[in-house]
């Protein structure tokens, strides 16, 4: 992981990647939209980019502090990376800086994204709460929680 610089030369290409990939493409992001994202100032939000071999593989956004515990706002692995590992090595990473000072994992999936959904669900978490047209209308976001800290976790 490689945090996200101020005018970071590799945002510009990620934020491309990013906009014509779902669920940002459905959800309408552009490029420029996502550019802004990754460079505006936010100090809550923990931005990285996934370096693999020298080249950018995807890219991880936490905020923190949000609700007893970090919210997972960005998380993508460009196709060729996908399916690899790495997306719940970096749940497994998150896991472990949450539990040492709060105990609850959060992030949000759309309901359109069946391999969201199962990647989350297999990784513990579950789905809390359905959030229509949060983002866009007509399209429902899940909101899903990992409690660190209840019996079956
Ligand atoms: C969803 C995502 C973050 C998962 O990361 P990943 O590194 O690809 O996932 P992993 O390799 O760690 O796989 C974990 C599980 O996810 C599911 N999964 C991963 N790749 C999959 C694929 N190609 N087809 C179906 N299921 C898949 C499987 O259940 C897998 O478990 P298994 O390996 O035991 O079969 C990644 O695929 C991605 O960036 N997708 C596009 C953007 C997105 O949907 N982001 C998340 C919602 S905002």
């Amino acid at each position: 992981l490689r945090r996200v610089e101020t005018e970071d030369p590799y945002s510009r290409v990620v934020s491309e990647t990013l906009s014509g990939m779902d669920p940002w493409m459905t959800l309408g992001f552009s490029s420029a939209d996502l550019f802004n994202y990754l460079g505006r100032m936010d100090g809550a939000l923990s931005r990285y980019f996934i370096f693999i071999s020298e080249a950018p593989a995807g890219v991880v956004c936490v905020r923190y502090p949000w609700l007893r515990g970090p919210y997972l706002e960005l998380l993508a692995l460009f196709n060729s990376h996908q399916g690899q590992g790495i997306g719940s090595q970096i749940i497994g990473w998150m896991e472990a800086e949450a539990r040492l000072k709060s105990g609850n994992l959060w992030v949000l999936v759309s309901s359109f994204n069946p391999r969201g959904r199962n990647f989350y669900l297999k990784l513990g978490f579950s789905e809390i709460a359905t959030l229509p047209a949060l983002v866009k209308p007509g399209y429902d976001e899940i909101l899903l929680r990992k409690c660190l800290q209840c019996s079956a976790s």
